[in-house]
């Protein structure tokens, strides 16, 4: 670290929906670990009164921001709104974060440690490679997370290892780059979407062991139709980059032919 002016702006966005059990204890623990970055929650109107709860602690603590969604409309949508802010107010770096300490806040300072590297296109939170790992995962979810890093690795050439991993930091140039409003995978299938596309833009991706913790508080929002949007969104990106891949080589072919 050099001079005050040198540090970078930090945001970290969280979504919730229903997290008014989780999120106050994960806050403390973030304010905590990093003081200087400032907060945005992302709430689609919590039933439960998580959006009211945050818009509380913000009158208190002037570095927590909240922005309020009319309806549930799923992870994806949620970050893009965030995203949206985050550039419109300035910061230089922008971090994924969910409200259930399943990413430990006190882990966040090594994820700001890699992305101080310029190059840096996007740091992933990673619990696939060495020195990362999930705690009281039940098998059936290390098998979806497994599967779910596996498949687009094969169809799409994701040179990631936890390609739906949602602890991550985006320097501003990178979201600023991207077409964000092109964007249209809804739930988890975001993360693979947006790894994907800083992957074919030719960003360089460093992932950073971390340690997944189940959460003890509320209930993860995690269902059948979020798994399948994941598949059926990667094989379609498959197909679309097997198509391109052979019209270039047809079209190559036809270049050495003349
Ligand atoms: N605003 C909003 N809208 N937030 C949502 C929505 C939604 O529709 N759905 C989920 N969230 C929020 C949750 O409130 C939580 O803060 C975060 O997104 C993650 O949701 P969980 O339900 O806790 O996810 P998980 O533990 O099952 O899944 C984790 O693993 C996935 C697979 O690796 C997360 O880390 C995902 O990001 C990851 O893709
Ligand atoms: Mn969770």
């Amino acid at each position: 670290m050099t001079s005050q002016e040198s540090d970078p702006r930090v945001v970290v966005i969280i979504p919730t929906y229903n997290e008014r059990e989780a999120l106050p204890g994960t806050l403390d623990r973030l304010r905590r670990s990093v003081p200087g970055a400032d907060v945005l929650v992302v709430d689609d109107a919590s039933p439960d009164g998580t959006g009211e709860w945050a818009e509380q602690l913000g009158e208190r603590d002037a570095q927590v921001h909240v922005l309020h969604r009319t309806s549930k409309d799923g992870l994806g949508r949620a970050y893009i709104a965030g995203f949206g802010w985050a550039l419109e107010h300035g910061y230089d770096l922008v971090v994924e974060m969910d409200a259930d300490a399943s990413h430990r806040p006190e882990e966040l300072p090594r994820l700001l440690e890699a992305a101080r590297d310029e190059r840096v296109a996007l740091v992933i939170g990673s619990r696939r490679v060495r020195g990362g790992g999930t705690v009281n995962w039940p098998w059936y979810r290390q098998l979806i997370s497994r599967a779910g890093t596996a498949y687009p690795r094969l169809v799409l050439r994701l040179p990631v290892k936890d390609a739906t991993a949602g602890f991550r930091a985006y320097p501003a140039w990178v979201l600023r780059t991207l077409p964000l409003d092109e964007v249209e995978s809804h739930g988890y299938a975001f993360q693979v979407d947006m790894t994907y596309r800083v992957h074919r833009m030719g960003g360089r991706i460093v992932e950073v062991p971390i340690t997944f913790v189940e959460r003890v508080e509320g209930v993860s929002k995690m269902t059948g139709s979020i798994v399948r949007e994941a598949f059926v969104n990667v094989t379609r990106w498959g197909m679309q980059d097997a198509w391109r891949r052979m019209r270039r080589q047809a079209s190559d072919g036809q270049s050495l032919a003349r």
